[in-house]
Order: C-alpha cells, then sequence, then structure tokens
C-alpha cells in the first residue's frame, strides 16, 4: 500500500509529490526567467513575464501547502552512523530551501509590485509599491542573486543524494522516489 503520511523510515506519497513538483517547477521558472528577461520588449516578452509570475504564485500556494505538510509529519530518519557534520548540513540544506524559496517568491513579486501583477489571466492584484526606478533595481538585483543561491544549494543537494544512493548504497535517494 502507498503510505499518506510519511514515518520514521520513508516519506509518504503527499511529501515525495510535492518534493518533485517543487522541483520540476523550480526548474522551468529558472528557464522562463532567465528566456524571458534575454527577450526584445514586445508582446511575446509580457507573455512570458506574465507566466513566470503565475506559476511563481502557484509556487507559493503549493509551497504553503508543503510546509503545512512537513510540519504535521515526521521527518524520516538519517542512516544510521550518518557523520554529524553531514546530518547538520542536510538539516541546514533542506529548511534552508524552504526559506530561500519563499524569499526569491516574495522578492519576484517586489520585483513586479510596481504594476498589477496577473494571475494566470484570471485576476489582477496590485500595484502593491508606488513607482520607484531605484528600488525596482535593487528587487531586481536580489532576485538575481537569489536563483544563483538557490542553485548553488540544490547543485549540492543533488550530489549529496547521488552519494548516499551510489557511495553509501543506503535508502536516502529511493525513500524521495519510491518509498
Ligand atoms: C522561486 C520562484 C522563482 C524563481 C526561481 C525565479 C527565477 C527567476 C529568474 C532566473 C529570473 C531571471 C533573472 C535575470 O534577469 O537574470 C527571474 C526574473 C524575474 N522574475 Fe522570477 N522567479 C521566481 C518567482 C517569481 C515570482 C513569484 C514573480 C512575480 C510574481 C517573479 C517575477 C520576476 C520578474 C518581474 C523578473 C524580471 C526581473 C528582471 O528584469 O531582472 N519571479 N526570475
Ligand atoms: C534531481 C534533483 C533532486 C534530487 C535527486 C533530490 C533528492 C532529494 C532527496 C533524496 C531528499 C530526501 C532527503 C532525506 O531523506 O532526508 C530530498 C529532500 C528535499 N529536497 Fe530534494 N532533490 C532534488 C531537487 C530538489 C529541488 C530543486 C529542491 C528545491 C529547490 C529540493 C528541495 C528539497 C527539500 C526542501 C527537501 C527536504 C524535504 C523535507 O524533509 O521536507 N530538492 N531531496
Amino acid at each position: 500500500m502507498v503510505a499518506l503520511k510519511n514515518t520514521s523510515e520513508t516519506y509518504g506519497w503527499p511529501a515525495k509529490l510535492l518534493h518533485w513538483v517543487v522541483a520540476i517547477l523550480m526548474v522551468c521558472l529558472v528557464i522562463a526567467g532567465l528566456t524571458f528577461t534575454g527577450m526584445e520588449r514586445g508582446d511575446a516578452r509580457t507573455e512570458l513575464a506574465n507566466t513566470h509570475r503565475s506559476f511563481g504564485l502557484l509556487l507559493l500556494v503549493i509551497m504553503l501547502v508543503r510546509l503545512a505538510w512537513k510540519l504535521m509529519n515526521p521527518t524520516p530518519e538519517d542512516p544510521a552512523g550518518m557523520p554529524r557534520w553531514q546530518v547538520l548540513s542536510a538539516r541546514i540544506a533542506h529548511w534552508g530551501l524552504y526559506v530561500l524559496i519563499f524569499a526569491q517568491i516574495t522578492l519576484g513579486i517586489l520585483v513586479s509590485a510596481q504594476q498589477p501583477i496577473w494571475f494566470f489571466g484570471l485576476f489582477s492584484f496590485g500595484p502593491l509599491l508606488a513607482e520607484n526606478r531605484e528600488q525596482h533595481e535593487m528587487f531586481e538585483e536580489l532576485h538575481q542573486a537569489g536563483w544563483i543561491i538557490i542553485a548553488v544549494i540544490v547543485g549540492v543537494h543533488v550530489l549529496a543524494a547521488l552519494y548516499h544512493h551510489f557511495k553509501q548504497k543506503d535508502n536516502v535517494l529511493r525513500r524521495m522516489i519510491t518509498g
């Protein structure tokens, strides 16, 4: 049977599903962000920018659900004998990613906040801030730095997962995929 709740051994299906949906969304958001910022001004750019914002807002909803689910569930235990520095690094990286993703979404909203923000053409809100070029550029730079910091941590995170699977031969990667 496919378990709903996490146990001390493995993640339940909602935690796994949410992990991979967020992973795919993050990659798509980075690709879309880099693509539209490199395009000439025009309808196509505006459309892709709006799509980027909409999926970013959708990610906010998904991350709130994910955080709630994490707080309602046990986190599977680390493999026995895992060095203390690795346990600590994993803890910092996982919580750090939650914090950084929320920060990145907030910065995205702040970059866009001097105009109305559309959610999939369904509704819009704002402007939340008065026009201010300097402030806009500051949020732009922070939103740029943000994705790079996240990408570096995710890079190490992926390497750590592969290290567990191929070198340590434990169930750390498997329990985030099959169980
Ligand atoms: C975790 C979620 C997000 C990620 C990973 C992400 C990633 C990116 C990336 C990689 C860029 C291109 C940066 C560059 O110029 O080099 C970008 C630009 C942008 N993003 Fe996001 N984004 C996220 C969420 C959001 C949200 C929620 C909004 C707004 C509601 C948003 C609005 C924007 C805007 C307006 C730009 C253009 C800024 C500029 O001109 O440099 N982003 N984003
Ligand atoms: C190919 C890419 C990825 C792989 C192979 C991977 C692998 C894993 C594995 C195996 C775990 C479970 C660790 C454990 O059991 O203690 C995990 C947890 C986690 N991953 Fe990933 N991951 C990937 C991408 C990402 C991305 C893109 C993000 C977010 C930007 C992310 C964020 C997280 C977080 C926050 C946790 C902690 C889960 C929790 O306990 O709440 N991962 N990942």
